[in-house]
């Protein structure tokens, strides 16, 4: 990476596959698993939405050449829902048709896509694509009831707090609201699940999220925590000791900025990490 985005160095594994390759070879020899991100949303044109799906063609063909782990996370965004659900949806299949023993996540964007994301996971699931699992965002009211539907498919879920600015009339505002809704999601899925993701730093609620399992005979097995490239590395590593599954998101590729954008808005600290990096450059 270029010095301008030394500073996403920190949480981006770097610009081409082969970078994120090794990052995720030092991530598994460190005992977790990974997925890839090869970073991209939001494309304009049904061009730039098919560039990105040979893209990740060429990526999943190099992961599948490395021998590391054959997970992948990807964008709707980034296959050209902004300009034609139809397209986004056949690009996709283009993508699983590729993956062959490949698990795919499907991350979820801002609550304007909600319906249509779980619409277009439900669709594909229907048609015996069980390759895919899809997340839901406790910080939206609407989650709980996501969470039942998803559970009736026997789909997998990822869950997280929440990574887009919502308005109060959808979503929990505060962090402490956020919180509790995690937990009650967490316990559900723990309990109700399959093979359920739990896609958090807060120290916190992983301790819930052991005590949970722990008390439901719930084995570790059957369930992993996942985290960010970058974002507490000790807890990442105090999670494996104990012989709990943890998985670590990896992004790469050029287009990183909004995904660094939005790890610099969930912690005021990452600003001024940022900010005493330029001062110190000048
Ligand atoms: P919280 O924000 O309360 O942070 C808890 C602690 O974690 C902090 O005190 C700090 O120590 C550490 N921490 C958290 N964020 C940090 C940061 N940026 N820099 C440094 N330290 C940080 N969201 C979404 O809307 N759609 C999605 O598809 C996904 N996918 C996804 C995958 C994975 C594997 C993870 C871990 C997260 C996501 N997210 C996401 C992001 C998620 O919604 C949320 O914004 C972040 O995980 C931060 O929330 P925490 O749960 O970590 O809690």
């Amino acid at each position: 990476m270029r010095s301008r985005s030394s500073f996403a160095r920190r949480f981006i594994a770097g610009e081409t596959v082969e970078e994120a390759i090794a990052a995720a070879r030092a991530v598994e020899t460190a005992g977790c698993f990974q997925t890839l991100d090869y970073l991209g949303e939001s494309v304009a044109t049904l061009e730039e939405a098919d560039a990105a799906t040979r893209a990740y063609q060429g990526v999943i063909d190099a992961i599948s050449a490395s021998g590391i782990g054959r997970n992948l996370s990807l964008k709707l965004t980034q296959l050209g829902l902004d300009v034609d659900r139809a397209s986004a949806v056949d690009n996709l299949r283009k993508i699983l048709a590729r993956a062959d023993g490949f698990f795919v996540r499907i991350d979820m964007e801002s609550s304007r896509y909600t319906d249509v994301t779980l619409d277009i996971f439900e669709l594909l699931w229907r048609q015996d694509y069980h390759q895919i699992g899809v997340v839901l965002q406790a910080d939206l009211y609407r989650t709980e009831q996501d969470l039942r539907r998803v559970l009736n498919l026997g789909a997998r879920v990822r869950l997280v707090k929440g990574a887009y600015k919502e308005r109060g009339s959808i979503a929990y505002k505060k962090k402490s609201d956020v919180d509790r809704a995690y937990a009650r999601l967490m316990k559900t899925l723990l309990i109700e699940g399959n093979y359920p993701a739990l896609a958090t730093h807060d120290a916190a609620l992983i301790q819930q999220a052991k005590i949970i399992a722990r008390d439901n005979g719930i084995a570790a097995d059957r369930f992993e925590f996942q985290m960010l490239y970058g974002i507490r590395r000790d807890l990442q590593s105090a999670l494996v000791k104990e012989g709990y599954r943890v998985r670590i998101y990896i992004p790469f590729g050029r287009q990183w900025f909004p995904y660094f954008t939005r790890r610099l808005g969930e912690r005021p600290a990452n600003v001024g990490f940022v900010l005493r990096g330029i001062l110190g450059e000048h």
